[in-house]
């Protein structure tokens, strides 16, 4: 290859929501370092149909590579296969689907943070309660894995009983609604594992809006920094817990661009991440407020860098003109 061959990579995102954004921000800084990748996003809105379109278009346009995370397990596999069966690598991140076909995945281990919640479940209510699970889209790899390392950790527990595990679709409203619903059936609830923040939250707040002030302990998954994320959430006590569900857009590129370089690379690439409790959340912050500072100075030099690029250029056209003429 070239060595300043330029690439176009595709992202497809399922969704659009905090999460995302924070991922997408970070591919695109990520791309500052590598001047000849032009990054094109895509969002499905959490729909299928959407998402296979939006796929289908980047294999059209005769994208480089293809960066995917697909809303359910088996509803978009057509798209990625057709894409991998035109020679186009696939990176596959935070979802899966049934398919083998995609050149790496990378995201997080959802199941170990099912696991990790359900005990820190068991150990928080001593081993003894009723516990209601609202889950993310049902056929989403995430959900799936998540409910199924809930349910291990939880077998330890003989005396802790999952009274429900509702499927939600990872919004705040799905959280309320179920919580809503269940409220008005049975009370006798002590603990909601939201398989995201967002979902736990509108759960906290359907069981606020029903002036049921039972000591319910609220735990999530997402982490994040935003000042309505849940590591805040976690910090001002309105979560238990949470995970941080690690977007790291830095790695994802740097995958990318090993792949399209052809150099080695990992098939399959587990991002670690840990739980955030009211104990450690205010130390997560205060990293989260350096590294912001560290992202805003690099934005700032980069545009920077732009502005010279565009004035030396300018510079040169009027060389040349006062040249010719
Ligand atoms: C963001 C999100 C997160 C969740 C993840 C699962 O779109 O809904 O809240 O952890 O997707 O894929």
């Amino acid at each position: 290859t070239p060595k300043n061959k330029h690439y176009v990579i595709g992202v497809s995102q399922c969704s659009e929501d905090i999460w995302r954004d924070k991922l997408n921000d970070e591919l695109s800084i990520s791309s500052f370092s590598n001047e000849n990748v032009d990054i094109r996003f895509a969002s499905a809105d959490d729909n299928d149909q959407r998402q296979i379109e939006q796929i289908n278009h980047f294999i059209d346009e005769g994208v480089d590579l293809l960066i995917a995370s697909p809303n359910q397990m088996h509803t978009i596999s057509s798209a990625i296969d057709r894409a991998y069966a035109k020679g186009i690598p696939v990176i596959l991140f935070d979802r899966k689907t049934d398919s083998r076909n995609y050149t790496a995945f990378i995201g997080a281990d959802n199941y170990v943070i099912g696991k990790v919640m359900g005990e820190y479940v068991g150990v928080s209510l001593k081993g003894k309660g009723n516990v209601l699970e609202i889950t993310g889209l049902e056929s989403s790899s995430p959900a799936v894995e998540r409910h199924r390392g809930f349910c291990d950790a939880l077998n330890s527990f003989p005396s802790i009983k999952l009274i429900g595990s509702l499927h939600g679709d990872w919004t705040k409203e799905s959280g309320s609604y179920l919580m809503d619903s269940l409220l008005k059936k049975r009370k006798d609830i002590d603990c909601v594992f939201g398989q995201n923040d967002r979902m736990a939250m509108g759960a906290r707040m359907a069981a606020r809006k029903l002036g049921f002030d039972k000591n319910i302990i609220y735990i999530g998954v997402d982490g994040l920094p935003t000042s309505d994320g849940g590591l805040h959430n976690v910090a001002s006590h309105e979560l238990s817990a949470s995970y941080i569900y690690p977007t790291r857009g830095d790695l994802v590129m740097q995958l990318a661009m090993n792949i399209l370089k052809k150099k080695p690379f990992k098939k399959d690439n587990y991002l670690k991440s840990t739980i955030v409790t009211p104990e450690n959340a205010h130390a997560m912050l205060m990293q989260v407020d350096e590294i912001n500072h560290q992202r805003a100075r690099l934005i700032e030099l980069h545009g920077k860098v732009d502005q010279y690029f565009a004035q030396y250029n300018h510079q040169q056209i009027y060389l040349f003109l006062s040249v010719v003429i």
